[in-house]
């Protein structure tokens, strides 16, 4: 069914970056044609959220955050085929149209009406749904799911088992396929490898989860804070690197301990340094560096070409190349039917309201995911 009323509800607004979110009442316009009004259940609070707060990566404010969100259909636009109100769904922050030369493609998941690498935060029809204090607010990469109820193009929802927990199941929306994807799609780690892994937040977890599922032999965890060595160490990870406590550059270490260096590394922090000391860990002739953090708007990268030509590799990876609506949802399935277990990334889970302590206990202490319920 289609619905025409305006629904007001709580949101968490990021009225400028470096400042916490303001949690107000805002207006969200009915779906209109291709879009689908969402309650949200649950949300996880990702490395992104966090990089556009404090002011690193930059898109359009004053917007609503939160791209790892887990709803329920409230209403659909005209035209909405694929899900209808009363489904459970996820929020996607790269769309699958299914119809575009990209979607079509069978490698890569780049829908061509993808707007993450270039946020404009408004719907493709150049609008927006929220509304706060008589002001326009943005969303982000067409998701916002700091929110009570969103509005995202169904090219951008994934409708998932009826049987999904939904306290559980946002963090597949980014986290999860991000880092599973990462090993399995783009590196394709192999049995008895050596791996590297800069960054053990949740989505550097979810790759570490992913190198053990493919029988790596040894993982290297890296990290500038210790507390995430221990939950790290239970999901696998071998040995534990803090680079601020070593005597030599941490790519130094890593090569020194894996006779010259991994099979597989994986930048998962969104920092140029961190990248090419994740590309200089690898082994000069068939190492493959993974670049999953997304480092700060207007860094540029900078290394000796001589690091690539013996071989080596450097390979972004985006949602872990999953085409996000035919492939994540099965992953779902996949979990619900317990051939993973992605619940020790859930560290905690905070009412929406205190969302700002959400984004503390990211900053700072033993925190992998946070996920508000709502
Ligand atoms: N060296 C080593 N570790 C670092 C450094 C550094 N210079 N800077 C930060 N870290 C660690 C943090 O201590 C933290 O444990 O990186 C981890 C990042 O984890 P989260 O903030 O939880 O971020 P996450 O959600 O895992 O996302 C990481 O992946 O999806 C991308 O763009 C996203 O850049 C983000 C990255
Ligand atoms: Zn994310
Ligand atoms: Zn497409």
């Amino acid at each position: 069914e289609t619905s025409s009323t305006v629904i007001t509800c709580w949101a968490a607004i990021a009225w400028t970056a470096n400042a916490p979110l303001s949690i107000e009442k805002v207006e969200v316009d009915p779906p209109k044609p291709g879009e689908v009004r969402i309650k949200i259940i649950s949300s996880g609070l990702c490395g992104t959220d966090k990089h556009i707060l404090d002011g690193k990566n930059k898109v359009p404010l004053p917007a609503i955050l939160g791209h790892e969100g887990a709803g329920i259909v409230e209403s659909i636009g005209e035209g909405v085929t694929s899900v209808k109100p009363g489904d459970k769904v996820l929020t996607f922050p790269i769309p699958e149209c299914k119809e575009c030369q990209f979607c079509l493609h069978p490698k890569g998941n780049m829908c061509l009406k993808e707007k993450v690498l270039s946020p404009t935060g408004l719907m493709l029809d150049g609008t927006s749904r929220f509304t706060c204090r008589g002001r326009k607010i943005y969303n982000l990469f067409g998701t916002s799911t700091f929110t009570e109820y969103t509005v995202v193009h169904e090219i951008a929802v994934g409708k998932i088992d009826a049987a999904a927990p939904m306290d559980k199941v946002c963090i597949m929306s980014c986290a999860v396929p991000t880092g599973f994807g990462a090993v399995f799609n783009t590196a394709r780690v192999t049995p008895g490898s050596t791996c590297v892994v800069f960054g053990l937040g949740g989505v550097g977890l979810a790759v570490v989860m992913g190198c053990k599922a493919s029988g790596a032999s040894r993982i290297i965890g890296v990290d500038i804070n210790e507390k995430k060595f221990p939950p790290a160490r239970a999901l696998g990870v071998t040995d534990c690197l803090n680079p601020r406590n070593l005597k030599k550059p941490v790519q130094e270490v890593v090569k020194e301990m894996t006779g010259g260096g991994v099979d597989f590394a994986f930048e998962v922090i969104g920092n140029t340094d961190t990248v090419v000391a994740a590309l200089e860990s690898c082994h000069m002739s068939y190492g493959v560096c993974v670049m999953v953090g997304e480092s700060p708007s207007n860094s540029r990268l900078s290394f000796d070409p001589i690091l690539l030509l013996p071989e080596r590799s450097l390979k972004g990876s985006i949602m872990g190349e999953y085409k996000t609506r035919s492939c994540i949802p099965k992953l779902v399935t996949d979990y619900i039917q317990k051939k993973f277990n992605t619940d020790p990334l859930i560290t905690h889970q905070l009412p929406f309201q205190k969302i700002n302590e959400a984004f503390e206990l990211l900053h700072g202490g033993y925190c992998i995911r946070c996920v508000l319920l709502f």
